[in-house]
């Protein structure tokens, strides 16, 4: 299996005045082409610290970090600006979709960031709408959509240009248990495809979804490599 995603002891130190906070302590962490990866930790424990340098929206302090073959730290804003649009699909808690756009135009925002031109991005939208089950609602704007379809939305939007890891932090934290369960379903489904997914919770029964899960404790990842058999 090719390796999408390598870290070596990275490591975060954030400074306040005299105060120094290590977010993330030599952190180590290798994924593969094609997995679904949890992080499970408490709050305060660096889950977002480490999605932030995963997703290239921030650098470490120290550490080497390497996403698709490509060196990550010491990259400046622009390039980090270019690796992350390209190589992650970004999902969050709360959905972050634009208010006066339709669910299709929210899907095809990246597509217009890459170059894709209009007739083929139409094309793209409607396809992956249907994708994730929201063929019938393209022309909806995010208030006239449940928050487990506005999630939907968002997920069909990170997915619009087929990037190398779908990155979700709390995708489930703003539904109720039942709608929540089936975004999980639809990651699955989206990773039984080949996507490469890695998804922060601090919940272990949300985090049993992935196929092995990393716990992060006080910026220290305490567990790797445990494989869940669905079978
Ligand atoms: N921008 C920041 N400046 C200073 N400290 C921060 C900053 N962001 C996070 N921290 C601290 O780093 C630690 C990890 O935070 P975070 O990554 O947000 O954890 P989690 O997402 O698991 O709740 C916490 O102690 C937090 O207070
Ligand atoms: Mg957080």
């Amino acid at each position: 299996m090719s390796k999408i995603l390598d870290m070596k002891n990275i490591t975060k130190i954030y400074e306040m005045g005299s105060e120094k906070v290590v977010a993330l302590d030599n952190v180590s962490i290798s994924i593969n082409t094609g997995e679904f990866v949890t992080i499970l930790g408490p709050s305060g424990s660096g889950k977002s610290t480490l999605m932030n340098i995963i997703g290239c929206l921030d650098t470490p302090t120290k550490g080497e970090y390497i996403l698709s073959d490509k060196k990550v730290a010491g990259l400046n804003e622009k390039e980090l600006a270019n690796i992350r649009n390209k190589e992650i699909g970004f999902i969050f808690q709360s959905f972050q979709l634009l208010p006066k756009l339709t669910a299709a135009k929210n899907v095809e925002l990246p597509l217009i960031y890459a170059g894709v031109n209009l007739n083929r991005r139409k094309e793209i939208s409607r396809e992956i709408l249907s994708k994730v089950g929201l063929g019938d609602k393209a022309n909806n704007l995010p208030t006239q959509l449940s928050g487990g379809q506005q999630q939907r939305v968002a997920i069909a939007r990170a997915i619009s240009t087929e990037p190398s890891i779908l990155l979700a932090d709390e995708p489930t934290g703003a539904l109720d248990q039942e709608t929540g369960i089936k975004i999980l379903e639809l990651f699955k489904e989206l990773n039984k495809e080949g996507r490469t997914i890695i998804m922060i919770t601090h919940d272990k029964s949300i985090a049993q979804y992935g196929d092995r899960i990393l716990n992060i404790v006080d910026g220290k990842i305490t567990e790797s490599g445990e494989f869940y058999d669905k079978r």
